[in-house]
C-alpha cells in the first residue's frame, strides 16, 4: 500500500482542513436527500410528456456523428454554441464568483463536483469536508502501483492511466454489492462510494504516471490536510503556489462539457450497462485520449514547438499566418481550433488567457498563442471548411504547463482526464439514481438507409 501522510500542516487559507468535527451535511446526505424527488420528478416527466417530439433526425446525422440530435440527459452541464459552457446554469465567471475559492482566488474542483451533483453551492466547510474524504481515500492497492511499475515507459501516458483505473476494478463496492444480488434502488449509493474512492485515488495515479516515466519514480505521500490541487500538484512534484492555483482552475473547468463529447459519452454509455464506474470512467478515458478530443492539448504544444523551430524567432503575423496554411495545405488540422457545438472563443480559453495575463503576460509561448488567436480565425474563415474558426481549451492549457516547468506534453491528457472524471461521474451517479435505461440506439446498413430515404422523400 502508499501510504499517506498523518502530519497536518499549520491550518492556514480557506482551503487549509481544520481537524474536528463537520457539522454541516455532507455531499452524500445533500444529494441522498435529493434522491427520492429526482427520481419521482424523472418519472412524472416521462410519464406526462414522454410521446412529445423532441427533434427530427437527417441522414447527414446519421452518418456526420449524430452531430446535434437531442437524444441525451446530462444534468451537470449545458453547452450554449455561443456562450459556451454553463455548469448547472452558472458560466465560467459566476462559478468563480460563487463557489467557495482558494486564498489565490481560484475555484476548487472540489467545490465544482458538489455543484454537478446536487446542483447547490456548497459553503466552504462542505467543500473542506470533501477534500479530506478524497485525501482519506486516496491509497492505492498493492496491485495497482506494482502494475504501473512494470509498464514499459514508452507506453503512452492515457494507455497506462486507463490500465490503472481498469485495475481498480478490484476495489469496486458497486460491483460487489450488484453480485450480492442489492436492490435497484441503492444503486446510486454504491455509485457514489465508488465516485469518492476513484476521485481520491487519481492524483496518485496520475502522479505515479508522471513520475515513473518522466522523472526518478519516487512518490511523495498525500497531505490529508490539503486540497484536492495542492496534493495533485505536490505530488507531481510541483511546489509553486501559482502552479497549485492553476491546477485548482485548470482541474475546474476541464472538468464537464455536456455529455455528447467523446468521453462523457463513453463513460456514460459503458456505465448504462451498469459496469462500474471505474470501468466506465477507463473507457471514458481511452476516448479522450483521441488527437481529435482530449489529446489535442498534446497535439497543441506538439504544433506550437515545430512552428517555432520553423520560424526562428520571427513571431511576425505574416509569419504566422503563413505556417497556418502550411499546416492547411498539407492536409492537417490547426490543433486547439474548431469545435462540434462552439462557434465562438471556448471561454475555458479565455479563463486560461487570462490566468496568463494575471501571473506572466510576458511569456514567449503566451505571446505566440496570442499572436496565433489574432491570426489563426481569419485564415480558417478564409480556409472555409471548419464551422467555428475559434480556440478551444485546448489551445491554451499547454503553455500554461510549460512556464511551470511541467514541460512532458504527452502527459497533459492525463490531468484532463484526471479533471474530466469530477464532471462524468456525478452523471454516473445520478444515471443510477433515476434507473436511466441501457444505451441502444437504431442503427442501419446504408442499403437500409436507402430503403428508408426513397420511403421518407416519397411522402
Ligand atoms: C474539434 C473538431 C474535431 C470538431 O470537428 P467537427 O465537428 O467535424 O468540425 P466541423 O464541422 O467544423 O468540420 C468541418 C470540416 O472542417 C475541418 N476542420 C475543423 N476544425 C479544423 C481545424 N482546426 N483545422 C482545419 N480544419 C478543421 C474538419 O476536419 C472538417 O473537414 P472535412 O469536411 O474535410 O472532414 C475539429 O474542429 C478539429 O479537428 N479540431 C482540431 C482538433 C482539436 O482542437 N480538438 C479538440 C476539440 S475540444
Amino acid at each position: 500500500m502508499l501510504h499517506v501522510s498523518k502530519v497536518a500542516r499549520v491550518p492556514g487559507g480557506p482551503v487549509r482542513l481544520l481537524s474536528r468535527f463537520y457539522s454541516a451535511p455532507t455531499l452524500k446526505e445533500t444529494f441522498g436527500a435529493q434522491v427520492p424527488r429526482l427520481a419521482d420528478e424523472v418519472r412524472s416527466f416521462k410519464k406526462e410528456h414522454g410521446k412529445t417530439v423532441i427533434d427530427h433526425v437527417t441522414l447527414e446525422q446519421a452518418y456526420g456523428g449524430m452531430r446535434g440530435i437531442k437524444s441525451m440527459v446530462w444534468e451537470g452541464s449545458v453547452l450554449d454554441p455561443e456562450e459556451g459552457i454553463r455548469f448547472r446554469g452558472l458560466t465560467i465567471p459566476e462559478v468563480k464568483k460563487k463557489l467557495p475559492l482558494s486564498a489565490g482566488g481560484e475555484p476548487l474542483p472540489e467545490g465544482l463536483f458538489w455543484l454537478l451533483l446536487t446542483g447547490e453551492i456548497p459553503s466552504e466547510e462542505q467543500v473542506r469536508q470533501l477534500s479530506a474524504d478524497l485525501a482519506a481515500r486516496s491509497e492505492l492497492p498493492e496491485h495497482v502501483s506494482a502494475t504501473l511499475d512494470q509498464l514499459p515507459r514508452d507506453l503512452h501516458p492515457m494507455a497506462q492511466f486507463s490500465i490503472a483505473v481498469t485495475a481498480l476494478e478490484s476495489e469496486s463496492k458497486f460491483a460487489k454489492a450488484y453480485a450480492r444480488g442489492v436492490n435497484k434502488s441503492e444503486y446510486w449509493d454504491y455509485t457514489f462510494e465508488d465516485s469518492l474512492d476513484l476521485l481520491g485515488k487519481l492524483p496518485l495515479i496520475a502522479s505515479k504516471i508522471y513520475r515513473n516515466v518522466f522523472k526518478d519514480g519516487k512518490l511523495g505521500k498525500v497531505d490529508l490536510t490539503a486540497d484536492y490541487g495542492a496534493n495533485l500538484s505536490s505530488l507531481l512534484g510541483f511546489a509553486n503556489e501559482d502552479f497549485v492555483d492553476l491546477m485548482r482552475l485548470y482541474l475546474t473547468i476541464h472538468s464537464d462539457h455536456e455529455g455528447g463529447n467523446v468521453s462523457a459519452h463513453t463513460t456514460h454509455l459503458v456505465g448504462s450497462a451498469l459496469s462500474s464506474p471505474y470501468l466506465s470512467l477507463a473507457a471514458g478515458l481511452n476516448g479522450l485520449a483521441g488527437p481529435l478530443h482530449g489529446r489535442a492539448n498534446q497535439e497543441v504544444l506538439e504544433w506550437l514547438f515545430k512552428l517555432r523551430d520553423a520560424v526562428g524567432g520571427d513571431y511576425s503575423r505574416s509569419t504566422i499566418e503563413k505556417y497556418l496554411w502550411d499546416t492547411l495545405n498539407s492536409g492537417r488540422v490547426i490543433p486547439g481550433y474548431g469545435h462540434a457545438v462552439l462557434r465562438k472563443t471556448d471561454p475555458r480559453y479565455t479563463a486560461q488567457r487570462e490566468f496568463a495575463q494575471r501571473h506572466f503576460p510576458d511569456y514567449e509561448l503566451f505571446k505566440l498563442v496570442s499572436t496565433i488567436y489574432e491570426v489563426a480565425p481569419g485564415v480558417l474563415t478564409k480556409h472555409g471548411k471548419t464551422k467555428n474558426p475559434w480556440p478551444n481549451v485546448d489551445s491554451h492549457s499547454g503553455v500554461l504547463l510549460q512556464y511551470y516547468g511541467l514541460t512532458e506534453a504527452s502527459f497533459y491528457t492525463v490531468l484532463f482526464g484526471v479533471s474530466r472524471a469530477f464532471g462524468v461521474l456525478p452523471q454516473l451517479i445520478t444515471d443510477r439514481a433515476v434507473g436511466m435505461s441501457i444505451e441502444r440506439p437504431k442503427s442501419f446498413s446504408t442499403e437500409k438507409y436507402r430503403q428508408l430515404v426513397a420511403l421518407c422523400e416519397k411522402r
